[in-house]
């Protein structure tokens, strides 16, 4: 549960909150416009978007929020597995930057940490009513007191699929643009990619998406394409398991993070308090790789009590309140969601929920069989210990 708050946060939705011109906006029936947008967004596939004003400001008042943790989890990753912030500069673009949940997310994480690299980050997106925005909240006078950093900031409109030239970054980020592509232009996207990266130094890209499970699977896909494709490319996060080029295996996990309504969503009748999505952090260069696990299929049978490392995909399924709750476990030699696994003690729950996805532990407990035709696993174990390895 991430408990740290941003102070600009609920100053800027304070000023969003007063603001005479798009207070027009703010009435009773906000929460319904927000929701009916939020499922047009989650359900679209392939459609190019056209933010309006009124789309625009919904977005940043509903998925900034939302996004900022997500976004802060990333940074938390490159800062945990990579060399990054202790650079003396990194550039980065934002592609598809929005309403700026990314670049605001970088600013708090850098001052909390006390972080002390210059940033060069470009903004991209082909709205300009996002882009609007992003300037007007994130990139006022009031909100340059919060940047501690040397920052170099721009923004450009346009589409990205089109740039002819752009400086090479190192780190690229592109959050939930991915589904808003055409069919056509995302192949084109998966093959401009690498184009952003630095060839000489280690480079990083996050794609993320929220949670669709029609589209997540292709998704996937597409990711383990891309890393079949580029042999020089490797997977830093969530999976960074050896054998990972296998393209015909499939994986549908996807990463929660737990954070406290803001008080201001409050006001406007809103709860939500944890977010949903896929991401893979891909570099440049190949990762050191990690445990081993074994493989889960040669060691299932019925009834049997064992003993096994596995990576958890995917945490509390169906957010049951009581238990038992089902979580995700892959084996990592063949990156399938091979098993479920039932929790029943508090305990174990929270070591789980708390914890991130690839995150590996030695599981203990029964093997039961499953039955149901939406089963993607016949098999399911019953944990009585979970030990965190790594
Ligand atoms: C759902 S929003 C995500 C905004 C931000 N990245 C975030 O995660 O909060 C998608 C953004 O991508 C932009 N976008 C979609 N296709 C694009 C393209 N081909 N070139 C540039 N921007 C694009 C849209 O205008 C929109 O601002």
């Amino acid at each position: 549960m991430i408990n740290k708050f941003p102070d600009y946060y609920d100053l800027l939705l304070n000023e969003i909150y007063n603001d005479k011109i798009i207070n027009k906006h703010i009435e009773k029936k906000i929460c319904l416009k927000m929701d009916k947008f939020r499922k047009t967004l989650q359900h679209r596939n392939g459609y190019d978007v056209n933010y309006s004003e009124e789309q625009s400001f919904l977005y940043t008042m509903y998925f900034w929020p939302v996004n900022f943790f997500k976004f802060y989890y990333f940074l938390e990753i490159l800062d945990e597995k990579t060399d990054l912030f202790d650079r003396e500069k990194i550039s980065i673009g934002d592609i598809g930057c929005g309403t700026g949940g990314f670049f605001t997310a970088l600013i708090y994480f850098l001052n909390v940490k006390h972080k002390k690299v210059k940033i060069d980050y470009t903004g991209f997106d082909m709205s300009t009513e996002n882009l609007k925005y992003f300037r007007k909240y994130f990139f006022s006078k009031d909100f340059k007191k919060f940047i501690n950093n040397p920052l170099k900031f721009n923004t450009y409109s346009g589409d990205f699929l089109e740039i002819k030239k752009f400086p090479k970054k190192d780190l690229v980020i592109v959050s939930n643009v991915y589904s808003e592509l055409s069919e056509e232009n995302r192949d084109i996207f998966w093959k401009k990619l690498s184009v952003y990266l630095k060839k000489d130094e280690q480079s990083y890209i996050i794609i993320n998406e929220p949670v669709n499970r029609k589209n997540n699977e292709r998704f996937h896909v597409a990711c383990r394409g891309f890393l079949f494709e580029n042999n020089d490319f490797s997977e830093l996060a969530p999976n960074n398991f050896e054998n990972q080029h296998d393209n015909s295996a499939i994986s549908d996990y996807f990463e929660t993070v737990q954070f406290k309504t803001p008080s201001i969503w409050e006001k406007l009748w809103l709860k939500k308090d944890d977010a949903d999505f896929v991401y893979r952090i891909l570099s440049n260069r190949k990762v050191t790789k990690s445990v081993k696990a074994k493989d889960l299929k040669d060691i299932l049978v019925k009834d049997e009590f064992i003993k096994f490392n596995a990576a958890l995909m995917t945490k509390d399924i169906y957010r049951k309140p009581k238990p038992p709750w089902r979580f995700k476990i892959t084996d990592g030699i063949n990156d399938i969601n091979m098993s479920d696994v039932l929790v029943d003690n508090e305990e174990h729950y929270l070591k789980l929920t708390e914890s991130r996805i690839g995150d590996i532990f030695e599981f203990s407990g029964k093997v039961i069989r499953e039955k149901g035709k939406k089963l993607k696993s016949k098999f399911a174990i019953e944990v009585q210990k979970i030990v965190k390895l790594r």
